[in-house]
């Protein structure tokens, strides 16, 4: 059982506001009953008619894909090229939550709740992602500690980050840097390093709000465990 108005958005027919909104102006019946208490609670499998029209209560799918290089994150790619709905198979509208860039392979979650996303890209819940870089050249400590106290990245300041070296290879001149960050601007790992003077070659992400890519190889996917989603929603709650 849950709120009547987490359940009319978690359809995806409005905001929990306006559902919100709806019942108290008796729109909203349940089982035939109308109903205008706002901790009124329901369940999924009751009859829902707001404004006379059922509810149409979509299943929940939550996906893990390892994302490959190569691929877009989009629904649809006006160029054409492959997308990260290729890679699945499914019936339900899925949206990716937040993206990765084409050249970029790694954790993505793919899901058509859009609260749950809204919670996981919400600066607020400071979801943690970790990358790993590969990086033109030799890094010096001193730099990527710079990088971690935060750097300016189209005008705004980085919040704080994590960072460990985790080779530095001389032979073949590149080094590779795990970074920890809960920010999620477009392209932010690759202007982090660019900020202090370094050029990414190469990104993955290889967590994502505690969630791992264990177990999947490349272009393959998952679903989450109802735990696993629990668990995710929790993170909202901090
Ligand atoms: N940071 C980037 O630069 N690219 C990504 O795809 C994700 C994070």
């Amino acid at each position: 059982m849950e709120r009547l108005q987490k359940i009319i958005a978690n359809s995806g027919y409005c905001s929990r506001r306006k559902a919100e909104v709806l019942i108290e102006s008796g729109k909203v019946f349940v089982n035939g009953e109308k109903i205008t208490n706002l901790g009124a609670k329901a369940s999924y499998s009751d009859q829902i008619t707001i404004n006379g029209c059922n509810l149409k209560l979509e299943n929940k799918e939550y996906i893990l894909l390892y994302k490959p290089r190569g691929v877009v994150t989009t629904t649809n790619d006006e160029k054409g090229r492959k997308t990260v709905m290729d890679l699945i198979s499914t019936t339900n509208r899925l949206y990716p939550v937040g993206r990765l860039d084409y050249d970029t392979s790694g954790l993505l979650i793919l899901t058509n709740d859009g609260e749950l996303t809204n919670l996981l890209i919400h600066p607020r819940n400071n979801i943690e992602k970790v990358y790993v870089a590969k990086i033109e050249g030799l890094v010096k400590p001193e730099f990527i500690k710079k990088m971690c106290a935060g750097v300016m990245i189209d005008g705004k300041k980085t919040a704080k980050a994590k960072a460990k070296i985790k080779k530095i290879d001389k032979k073949n001149n590149f080094s590779l840097v795990e970074l920890t960050i809960h920010e999620g601007k477009n392209h932010q790992v690759k202007k982090m390093f660019e900020a202090i003077g370094y050029k990414v070659t190469k990104l993955k992400r290889e967590k994502f709000a505690g969630l791992t890519l264990s177990g999947l190889t490349s272009g393959k996917y998952r679903h989450l465990t109802i735990k696993e989603v629990k668990t995710l929603y929790s993170l909202g709650k901090k």
